[in-house]
């Protein structure tokens, strides 16, 4: 009987894309994929630690799979992926329902790892993360048919002092331009019309393989693909957001208006002890560049508060610059203390409640932005992606502005049907501060 695997993909989309190719592999291998964990002979988690939040639902979801070994069809659980790859030893250790490790970098050895898990060996397989995939690696895609992650690096070289990801994820390494260019090619022969192109930094892209930034010639190639309708940039570290990708963004019409420029402060005394270059005051000049060239832009951001030695004066000047800039939307964190990482070392560290005050005065400032802002579009006609609709008959899907998982929804009503992947035109008659409403143009 053939052996049937499910896998829980847990963290960002980077993640994702390890979870398409292990998927892949397993398919490739004569294993059959199912979605339903109770009928799993096999079981994985691909995990995520990036902060405390994350580390604790890896662990959760790991405890709720391993129920099913218990009780249960399941013979074998796999923890795979960022959790993993730090807590390899403790893991193995404390949690005997776990079967097998396998570090982010021994992501395509999952098959081999299977085999011997069923052989009945436990299997720790947690090396320095190295590896990068490739076109020719089977995937098999997680997301909708039309919409798609096309990872174009891995790991990173920034050494931000509360991030863990670098020891995670290796140095930064990109892919062959070539190599990408097949992968989306043939995203696009199956019908995909939106890449997402991502990386831990995609600003930095060709660095290390061509020694220059190589971003703008990948989009100017991706965007020659026929099929493909919008290409989104994702990541898009602040110092290397240059002017000939302002501009190629600003004149090619597949490339979506909308950036997500993860800037984590305002105060420059703070991005210091973050290990971060730049200042509110340099930031905004960027911002005002990028609106100049693309007044129809849409922003996304985040920031970390309570950062050891956030005084309140830090933290007031972050609150400031948010006014000013009225980005579209904000993505708000406490900052969680991790292990190994300089910020953890840090003096001056703010209490836990100090910083959740913090996030909430900064989340609710944001929300009246955002609401405000997505009020200013009642009346305007958008371009939508349809996603699907809902048991009540209500259409939605998104517009270039909004990305998958992280930004709001359009939604409408139509008389026809229509199909997911299908692009339709919406006037917006009324708004929240995430999603909006419309009807069919
Ligand atoms: Fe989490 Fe690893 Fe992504 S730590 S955010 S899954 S790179």
């Amino acid at each position: 009987m053939t052996l049937k695997v499910g896998l829980v993909s847990l963290g960002c989309p980077k993640n994702l894309v390890d979870s398409e190719l292990m998927l892949g592999l397993l398919q490739a291998s004569g294993l059959k994929i199912t979605n339903r964990e109770q009928e799993a002979d096999v079981l994985i988690v691909n995990t995520c630690s990036f902060i405390k939040d994350a580390k604790e639902e890896s662990i959760k979801t790991i405890l709720e799979l391993a129920q099913h070994k218990k009780r249960g069809r399941c013979r074998a659980l796999l923890v795979a992926g960022c959790l993993a790859q730090r807590y390899p030893g403790e893991m193995m250790a404390e949690l005997p329902e776990i079967d097998a490790v396998l570090g982010t970098g021994s992501i395509p050895e999952i098959t081999g790892v299977i085999s011997r898990v069923l052989q009945g060996e436990r299997v720790s397989l947690v090396g320095t993360p190295g590896y990068l995939h490739t076109a020719g690696l089977p995937k098999l895609q997680a997301t909708p048919p039309y919409s798609a992650y096309l990872k174009i690096a891995e790991g990173c070289d920034n050494r931000c002092t509360y991030c863990i990801i670098p020891h995670l994820r290796g140095p930064y390494r990109s892919r062959d331009a070539d190599d990408i260019l097949a992968e989306a090619a043939g995203m696009a022969s199956r019908g995909v019309k939106e890449l997402n192109l991502v990386a831990q930094d995609t600003t930095r892209y060709g660095m290390d393989r061509y020694s220059r930034p190589y971003l703008h010639p990948l989009l100017e190639r991706l965007s020659r693909l026929e099929e493909v309708a919008w290409i989104r940039l994702l990541y898009t570290y602040p110092a290397l957001l240059n002017d000939e990708l302002i501009q190629l963004m600003a004149g090619e019409k597949k490339i979506c208006h909308y950036l997500d420029i993860p800037l984590q402060h305002a105060s420059a005394s703070v991005l210091r002890r973050m290990n971060r270059r730049g200042s509110g005051e340099e930031s905004a000049r960027l911002i005002e560049k990028i609106r100049t060239a693309i007044p129809d832009i849409t922003l996304r951001t985040s920031f970390i508060v309570g950062f050891p030695g956030e005084t309140e004066r830090d933290f007031e000047e972050l609150l400031g610059f948010i006014a000013h800039i009225q980005f579209d939307r904000v993505g708000i964190f406490a900052y969680s203390r991790e292990e190994g990482t300089p910020g953890s070392e840090l003096p001056d560290q703010v209490p836990e409640e100090v910083k959740l005050d913090r996030r909430n005065r900064a989340m609710t400032l944001q929300q009246r932005i955002s609401r405000g802002k997505n009020r200013l579009k009642t009346g305007q006609v958008f371009t939508i992606l349809v996603e699907g609709r809902n048991p009540k008959g209500v259409y939605f899907g998104r517009s270039e502005g909004d990305a998958p998982d992280v930004d709001g929804k359009v939604r409408f009503k139509a008389a026809a049907a229509i199909n997911p992947g299908e692009f339709v035109k919406i006037r917006i008659t009324s708004a929240g501060a995430y999603d909006l409403i419309g009807e069919l143009v």
